[in-house]
């Protein structure tokens, strides 16, 4: 058989010209390049989490509804009744079943540049992705190319990432409400990294029909679990509900994930750390010659180095044990630029330093 031409023959189009998302190998590294929370749990949660892993039946199917976790997750965002939640195995999956359930063709659109997965999802399944870019200074939202982008395009989905990654800043409150007003399909706010902003759109609900707010517990402390939560109308949530797969919130998830937000002041006490640690490594950023760090209300930071180094020094910073993202193979506004995660204390002392070194090693 020739394999070419059946894989050809049977793949779509879009899928043959896909490249994968790639995860860098970070075995043996000090990991700084996906936005995880740095700290495992104390000894004695983790015997208790333990404790309730003897009650679970893996003979079972998981409960399909997760009807326990969705009434923890409910009461911990203060969700209105007339509100419902949608689980996903990480909000990645939540934005593949948007995306999957949307008309033949449909177009999407979100600031440019913005998180990889709405743009990669959307190109597989062959639906129209535009990006609109954000303002090169200070990166907001370019709000008259955003209303003429909606205009023209009338896109079905609209995501707003708040913070945007990898930006990481929060977009002016003025400009998502006149988005969300002048949208004529869905907008969903992704607050992957609300919890390092303190502020979101929850309340908002309310006023606007046409809102979906999406969240995620990955960045929070939890991204081995794969749990991501949507919150709107029933009525648009019943939609996506009938095309989730029965059981995509597994047992071990579910028991995890409703231990741990119990626990929610250990999560809380650790983002106030890493928000501290967030001011130092931005401060002794912007203290070295060459670099400029960009404000951050995330949980990490996005920073420029000198013109066509970023990535030898990447790669510099990465010899010497440090792995951290290079932005700059996306071109456009992240020409030049490296991303960098909060990790704790004597992590980020070695990143600073690695990137020191780095810089008089390239005699930049
Ligand atoms: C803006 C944004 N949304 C969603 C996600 C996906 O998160 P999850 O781990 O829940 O799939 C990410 C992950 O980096 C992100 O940056």
């Amino acid at each position: 058989m020739n394999i070419r031409a059946l894989i050809s023959a049977v793949f779509r189009k879009e899928v043959l010209a896909m490249d994968a998302y790639k995860v860098a190998n970070a075995q043996g590294f000090i990991k700084l390049d996906a936005m995880e929370n740095p700290y495992n749990w104390p000894e004695e949660i983790k015997n208790q989490w333990l404790e309730h892993f003897k009650e679970v039946q893996l003979n079972r199917y998981p409960d399909p509804e997760a009807i326990k976790l969705v009434k923890t997750l409910r009461e911990l965002n203060h969700l209105p009744e007339q509100f419902e939640i949608l689980l996903g195995n990480g909000s990645d999956e939540i934005i593949q079943l948007l995306l999957m359930a949307l008309p033949e063709g449909s177009t999407v659109l979100a600031p440019a540049p913005g998180f990889v997965m709405y743009k990669q999802i959307s190109d597989c399944l062959g639906l129209n992705y535009i990006g609109v870019p954000v303002l090169a200074e200070g990166f907001d939202l370019d709000l008259p190319a955003m209303l003429e982008a909606i205009q023209e395009h009338q896109p079905l989905l609209l995501f707003l990432a708040y913070p945007n990654n990898p930006t990481s800043n929060l977009f002016s409150l003025d400009a998502m409400h006149a988005i969300i007003k002048a949208a004529p399909g869905i907008v969903v706010v992704d607050e992957a990294y609300g919890p390092f902003a303190n502020t979101s759109f929850i309340d908002q609900l309310n006023q606007y029909d046409n809102l979906l707010i999406m969240r995620t517990v990955s960045k929070l402390g939890l991204a081995g679990l794969r749990l991501g939560y949507l919150m709107g109308l029933t009525a648009i949530i019943e939609q996506l509900n009938k095309i989730r797969l029965p059981y995509n919130i597994n047992c071990l998830t579910q028991i995890t994930a409703d231990f741990a937000l119990a626990n929610s002041e250990l999560f809380n006490r650790q983002t106030k750390i890493i928000c501290e640690q967030r001011t130092y490594v931005f401060n002794e950023l912007n203290k070295i010659n060459g670099i400029v760090a960009y404000p951050s209300a995330a949980n990490f930071i996005l920073f420029r180095v000198p013109s066509n180094k970023a990535t030898d020094i990447f790669l510099s910073i990465k010899s010497q044990g440090v792995l951290i993202k290079n932005m700059t193979t996306q071109g456009g506004l992240l020409t030049d630029c490296l991303r960098v995660t909060i990790g704790k204390p004597d992590e980020n002392l070695a990143f600073l330093n690695a990137l020191r070194t780095s810089l008089a090693e390239l005699s930049v």
